[in-house]
């Protein structure tokens, strides 16, 4: 009998994750099905108890429910309570375990781009929402010389910090987005974690580039479109850039492997993604 897994979101009919989990299941000769559930926020407590008598094995959460969910697990590995949030949840023994795979997605696929080890970079985060939650507690406990956040709303990322450093020491800073640009030589990594720039808004940058120093590593959250503005200034000025299509993978990867203790082919999710991703209008 086929294992079932899903997505939980609203709306979730654009998700990419349905077909590239479903492929690594063929791919490895396992019987699973992953299937995208669309919850409207006020139906998330019922869906989890149905889902949880259908016995599901395990699912991933969307917007808008990674926070929420939360009252509704059994119980929270301690990095999902330091981001806040869950993005997946492993059925053991009738037990739904949540966790958040989205930080350290996201800074599998950094590490792969970054030329010096992260424990020697300066770091700068740009925005102050849900997937800044992640990134930051991600790369803080990886450990990095300096980490900044910058936001347009500042106490959120004033928020973001101190909730930080309850649970462990850092070397946290936060910044308003100007101050960011005028002290944007002193980064190595400089990391959009706002929706600036994604698709239809593709014209906008969240924050100017002028004072990036020439070895640093730009990156963006955002894969669709693939190359931002943002990452395409960077490019134009000879800088590494990183996209966020590595992140979607590297944490649909982790979440499969939480649930089926296999790995799953990561080039081959990408390329799945990247194939769908071309018929998108971007
Ligand atoms: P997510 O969960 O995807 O991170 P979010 O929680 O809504 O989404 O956060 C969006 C982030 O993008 C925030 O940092 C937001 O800044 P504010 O905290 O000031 O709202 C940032 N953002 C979105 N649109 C912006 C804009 N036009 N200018 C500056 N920042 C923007």
């Amino acid at each position: 009998m086929n294992k079932l897994y899903g997505l939980l979101g609203h709306p979730v009919r654009h998700s990419m994750s349905p077909l590239m989990h479903n492929d690594a299941f063929k791919q490895l000769g396992l019987d699973g099905y992953y299937h995208a559930f669309d919850v409207p926020e006020d139906k998330l407590k019922e869906s989890i108890a149905a889902l949880k008598i259908l016995n599901i094995s395990g699912f991933n959460v969307t917007i808008p429910h990674k926070v929420t969910i939360m009252k509704y697990l059994d119980d929270i590995d301690e990095e999902a309570v330091m981001i806040g949030a869950v993005n997946t949840v492993v059925n053991i023994e009738g037990r739904l375990i949540g966790y958040n795979t989205d930080g350290r997605g996201y800074l599998t696929s950094l590490l792969t781009k970054l030329n010096k080890p992260l424990g020697n970079c300066n770091v700068l985060v740009v925005g102050a929402g849900g997937a800044a939650r992640g990134v930051v507690t991600a790369i803080a406990n990886e450990g990095v010389a300096l980490l900044s956040i910058a936001n347009r709303t500042i106490e959120k990322a004033v928020e973001i910090k101190k909730n930080y450093l309850k649970y462990r020491e850092a070397k946290l800073n936060v910044l308003s987005l100007e101050e960011a640009e005028r002290n944007l030589a002193l980064y190595d990594v400089v990391i959009n974690t706002t929706s600036i720039g994604m698709s239809p808004n593709v014209e906008e940058v969240p924050i100017s580039i002028g004072n990036i120093k020439k070895t640093a590593v730009l990156s963006d959250l955002i894969y669709n479109p693939i190359q931002t503005k943002f990452l395409r200034l960077g490019e134009e000025k000879g800088l590494l850039t990183h996209n966020g299509l590595g992140m979607f993978v590297e944490q649909g990867a982790l979440a499969f492997s939480m649930w089926t203790q296999q790995n799953p082919d990561t080039d081959r999710m990408t390329k799945i993604v990247m194939q769908q991703l071309g018929g998108f209008s971007c």
